[in-house]
């Protein structure tokens, strides 16, 4: 195996392909959005017990006076950063099959990705907590206090996975079929402590793919199920990552 983890990766994506893509918080970072833990983690600031599912129905208007300042106020603001468009282009040239996030800001589809599964869902659509209501956050439905649905006038949430909420099921039921299919998994930007998200590359690797780490730190992952580390800022590594894989596509 080449001493260089980027050369080594290169030469495994660019050969097996069937890539499957996990990424977290840490992708985003680059792009504005801090992360949940570590340096400039949200909930080294927030207690995340307010995120908890049974604390948003019983207090709307202070849970949405603070998932509006903490979320909505970097809606639409933040762009793709170069590590968001090297997973798209991966897509592009067929190598990547899927993308599993746990992020819910939209930066991977806003970069180019189709085939992504959003584990944690969405800030990019609002669900009525009553009926079947959904759609896009408009400034007008953020405006309630709280947002409210204008069908029948029931609380509105964003449909994202609260703490104390189950995993969509289609997005559990693909990500795991994903796992199984790959033959590489490529993890960037978490910490895997989450469950059950983190189960995803764990998964991988039982059924015999190769992982791959792209983080500036160690995580839960390194040192048990990650083959090939590579220490950097995603925003950086992965686009030599693609260089690399490119030109050994074009040989
Ligand atoms: N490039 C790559 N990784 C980075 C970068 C960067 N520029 N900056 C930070 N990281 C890494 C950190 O080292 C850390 O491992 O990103 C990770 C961020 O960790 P978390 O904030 O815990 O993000 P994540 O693992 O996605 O959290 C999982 O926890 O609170 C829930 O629902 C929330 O989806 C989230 C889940």
């Amino acid at each position: 195996m080449n001493p260089d983890p980027i050369q080594s990766a290169a030469d495994i994506i660019a050969e097996k392909k069937n890539l499957l893509i996990f990424t977290g918080a840490g992708v985003s970072v680059e792009s504005g959005i801090p992360p949940f833990r570590g340096a400039g983690g949200l909930w080294n600031k927030v207690n995340p017990d307010f995120f908890e599912i049974d604390h948003f129905m019983r207090h709307p208007v202070e849970s949405w006076e603070r998932i509006r300042s903490i979320f909505y106020d970097l809606w639409g603001k933040c762009a793709p950063n170069a590590a968001h468009l090297a997973f798209a282009e991966l897509e592009k040239m067929g190598v990547a099959f899927s993308l599993v996030t746990q992020n819910i800001d939209n930066l991977h589809q806003a970069a180019g990705s189709k085939n992504v599964i959003e584990f944690h869902g969405t800030l990019g659509r609002l669900r009525c907590t009553r009926c079947s209501f959904a759609g896009p956050p408009t400034r007008d439905l953020l405006a309630g206090n709280p947002p409210s649905c204008p069908k029948c006038a029931a609380l509105l949430k964003p449909d994202i996975v609260f703490f104390g909420e189950g995993i969509p099921e289609h997005a559990m039921d693909q990500s795991f079929a994903d796992a199984e299919s790959c033959s590489v998994c490529l993890v960037s930007g978490t910490t895997g402590e989450v469950m059950p998200a983190c189960m995803v590359p764990h998964t991988a690797k039982r059924r015999g793919a190769i992982v791959i780490e792209v983080n500036p730190e160690e995580s839960a992952f390194t040192g048990h199920i990650t083959d090939i580390y590579i220490r950097g800022k995603a925003g950086e590594i992965m686009p030599r990552l693609l260089e690399e894989i490119k030109k050994r596509l074009a040989e």
